[in-house]
């Protein structure tokens, strides 16, 4: 049998047919328009239509699952809050069930269902306790809480990328200055390298990037910094440095058995987490915790865990 994953992004719109060994049979992906619930919600489904008539045809599918970058309330009908997607207060579940009205239809933030990715048959297999951290344009955090995904008290938990980081601190796009996401996302760290690359026209981030803003990103940062660049490299150690100190609150908080951190910012490798962890190392209040380590499900794992929904339910 096969269930429907899907994960919005502020660009693209994924979508997957996943099977009962949570792979992906059949995939596709759409431009994300700011268009409002109900186009976005048909636009999936006749995408969804279209994957299931490729020969040979799927007759079937038992569920829909659908991540959204944002909070979504206790009932797990509205988003509340996608700032990236533009949608507030938006009933995607109802809208999103109006096009499949014979089956259920699931709605999660997406580091949630990134993290039931990861515990299906990633990095939490067999955990019970893990946490996931997304470091992309946002920060997204998923927690896994008894072997099951954790939605918080009231449903709307955990946005781990809006704890306050630094009290005061630089404006976050959710209205609030310091969040972790204000200095941990790849967003952040573009944001810095911009502002040395400036400060610094002797840099490596300036002479290669021309002094082009534009070309400025996080990998960019991190090539400049691996290269030997000493001004890329600050930028990088400061940020290394912001998420040691949000590793940090996570362990001393839940004690998890894994820490994971999934998103772009990753790829840096051990060139990222072994400072990490040193920096976890030398701050933290247990002389022993959990594993900090890469997510595994890379860009798969909003798809996957949107499909999951459905036994995280039962
Ligand atoms: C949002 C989260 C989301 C994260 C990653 C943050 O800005 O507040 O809900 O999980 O970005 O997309």
């Amino acid at each position: 049998m096969y269930r429907a994953g899907i994960d919005i992004g502020g660009t693209s719109i994924k979508i997957g047919l996943v099977d009962d060994k949570l792979e992906i049979v059949r995939r596709s992906a759409i431009p994300f328009q700011c268009v409002g619930g109900e186009k976005v919600a048909a636009m999936i489904a006749e995408e969804i239509h279209k994957l299931l008539k490729q020969e040979p045809a799927i007759e079937s599918i038992e569920s829909v699952g659908v991540v959204v970058p944002g909070s979504i309330d206790k009932t797990q009908s509205i988003v509340i809050d996608a700032h990236n997607l533009g949608f507030h207060g938006v009933p995607f579940r109802a809208q999103l069930q109006a096009q499949f009205p014979s089956i259920p239809v699931y709605l999660a933030n997406d580091a949630d269902g990134a993290a039931l990715a990861e515990l299906g048959r990633g990095a939490f297999e067999g955990c019970k306790t893990a946490v996931l951290l997304t470091l992309g344009t946002g920060v997204g955090g998923g927690v896994i809480l008894g072997g099951r995904m954790f939605s918080g008290g009231t449903g709307l938990g955990a946005e781990l990328g809006h704890m306050t980081l630094v009290n005061g601190g630089e404006a976050c796009t959710c209205g609030n200055h310091g969040c972790v996401e204000a200095y941990c996302s790849a967003s952040a760290l573009k944001r810095d390298g911009i502002r040395a690359m400036h400060a610094h026209p002797e840099s490596m981030l300036c002479a290669k990037s021309g002094g082009d803003e534009s070309k400025i990103d996080a990998k960019f940062v991190i090539d400049c910094a691996k290269e030997g660049d000493a001004v890329a490299k600050t930028v990088f150690d400061a940020y290394v440095d912001h998420l040691a100190a949000a590793c940090i609150s996570i362990v001393h908080i839940l004690d998890p058995e894994v820490i994971a951190i999934g998103g772009g910012v990753c790829h840096a490798g051990e060139f990222l987490f072994e400072p990490l962890r040193k920096g976890i190392d030398k701050k933290c209040f247990f002389s022993e915790h959990g594993a900090i380590v890469p997510a595994v499900m890379g860009n798969d794992a909003g798809i996957i865990g949107a499909a999951m929904l459905a036994d995280n339910a039962k």
